[in-house]
């Protein structure tokens, strides 16, 4: 089991609503898509796609979009905001098999599988490389980094790159937390050609509190 029940709750708590598109989604899709998006827009894949915030790109770019999402709460307000999409975003754990046909031109996830633990990373990835054409992009976003201040934080869980149980911070009340570095990735996307990868580390300098942020966004193509 992947998906952490923890999101259902906040969900329901109405917390974790973002809803504008992320910046680093928007660029990495219009730098590594351009052919996608040129010859018609194509067929995008989003794991965990919470409340939405990346869905008015796709529709914008005029990609046929589709997603897979833990939480029932938070997909029964997408279906009401775009009752359009209402057999392409699905209640699920992408972690397993899931029905959507395969030859998707793009599969993105944005702080989702990060929300995962190693195995079921690695599991996720095989179902995603599985469900992408030849040559089909994977874009990663905000997997967050081993040098994000709250790798120290929460507690041990299940293995090495994964924790839990936090209580304050970003991470409080979210269930499983993964921490990646360089060769984890390069480890976990063996199975693909890495185009791009790049980590971001933002530190706290007002309040003083000494935090750092750290995330990695990657790009991957199936050969
Ligand atoms: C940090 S939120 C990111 C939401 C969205 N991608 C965004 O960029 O705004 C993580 C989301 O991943 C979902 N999630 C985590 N693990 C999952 C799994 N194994 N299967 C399905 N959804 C999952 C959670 O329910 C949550 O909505």
């Amino acid at each position: 089991m992947g998906f952490s029940s923890e999101w259902e709750q906040r969900y329901a708590e109405n917390t974790h609503l973002s809803v504008w598109a992320w910046s680093d989604v928007v660029s990495l899709v219009h730098r590594h898509c351009k052919p996608i998006i040129a010859a018609g827009g194509g067929r995008v894949l989003e794991l965990g796609c919470g409340a939405g915030a990346n869905i008015p790109l796709f529709l914008a770019l005029g990609m046929d979009y589709y997603a897979i999402e833990g939480s029932l709460t938070i997909v029964k307000q997408l279906h009401q905001r775009y009752p359009g999409q209402v057999d392409k975003i699905l209640v699920g754990d992408y972690t397993f098999e899931h029905p959507f046909e395969s030859s998707f031109d793009l599969v993105l996830d944005r702080a989702s599988l990060t929300h995962n633990n190693t195995i079921s990373i690695t599991k996720a990835l095989q179902i995603a490389f599985d469900k992408l054409k030849s040559g089909g992009i994977f874009i990663g976003s905000d997997w967050f980094s081993k040098n994000h201040v709250d790798f120290s934080g929460g507690e041990a869980s299940d293995d090495e790159f994964t924790r839990s149980n936090y209580t304050k911070g970003q991470f409080a009340g979210v269930g499983k937390v993964h921490f990646s570095d360089e060769a984890h990735l390069r480890d976990l996307f063996a199975n693909f050609e890495i185009l791009f990868l790049e980590e971001k580390l933002m530190r706290r300098y007002e309040p003083r509190d000494h935090h750092q942020f750290a995330s990695w966004n990657i790009v991957a193509r199936k050969a």
